[in-house]
């Protein structure tokens, strides 16, 4: 692999913190009462989800789910699924906990497949959002932060695998190390 350097630093280790924390007592407060099941959307959302859930103060099941979309001329919301997920979500209340929302597309899919299942209520969370490369209107209940249009990596989030284990959010040069 050939690395490339950091153009910038985006998100530093400290405001990623605060931002999960954050997050993770705004669930705590809205599912008071009430037991949650989350799911990661592999692979990107998997750091994410493990520092949420530590923030997360009500009785919660994790499950994880693969899916890639299509995004053709005549897509109307269909997604292959590459893992499903190993429990049944009828009659849950179910948070998707995605890494990055961009076009929207995988969000949208993924609500009209799970919508079939009978959960008691869909929310979504992701850490970051991308709110300029939207091609499909979609309600997202909890956000870590708004990014601008620059493609990132790091805290999960990677190029062609890659970066996923920064701890920062970075944006990456032209140039290699
Ligand atoms: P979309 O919202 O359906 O377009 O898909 C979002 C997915 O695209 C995310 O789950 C990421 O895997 C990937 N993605 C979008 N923007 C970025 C980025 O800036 N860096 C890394 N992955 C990205
Ligand atoms: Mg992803």
């Amino acid at each position: 692999m050939v690395e490339k350097k950091i153009d910038h630093i985006l998100v530093s280790e400290d405001k990623i913190r605060q931002m999960v924390e954050r997050l993770g007592a705004e669930i705590t407060r809205d599912y008071q009462g009430k037991d949650l099941f989350l799911i990661g959307v592999l692979k990107g959302s998997f750091v994410f989800l493990a520092d949420l859930v530590r923030h997360i103060r009500v009785p919660c099941r994790i499950d994880f789910m693969s899916v890639s979309s299509y995004v053709g001329e005549k897509s109307t919301g269909v997604v292959r699924i590459n893992k499903d997920l190993d429990y049944s979500i009828a009659g849950e209340h179910v948070l998707i906990v995605e890494d990055i929302v961009d076009s929207g597309l995988t969000l949208r899919h993924l609500k009209a497949l799970l919508s079939t299942r009978g959960p008691k209520s869909i929310r979504f969370a992701t850490a970051f959002d991308k709110p300029s490369r939207r091609k499909v209107d979609v309600d997202i209940d909890y956000i870590g932060m708004t990014i601008p249009d620059e493609f990132i990596v790091g805290y999960g989030l990677d190029l062609d695998g890659y970066y996923r284990n920064y701890p920062e959010v970075v944006v990456l040069s032209d140039e290699d190390v």
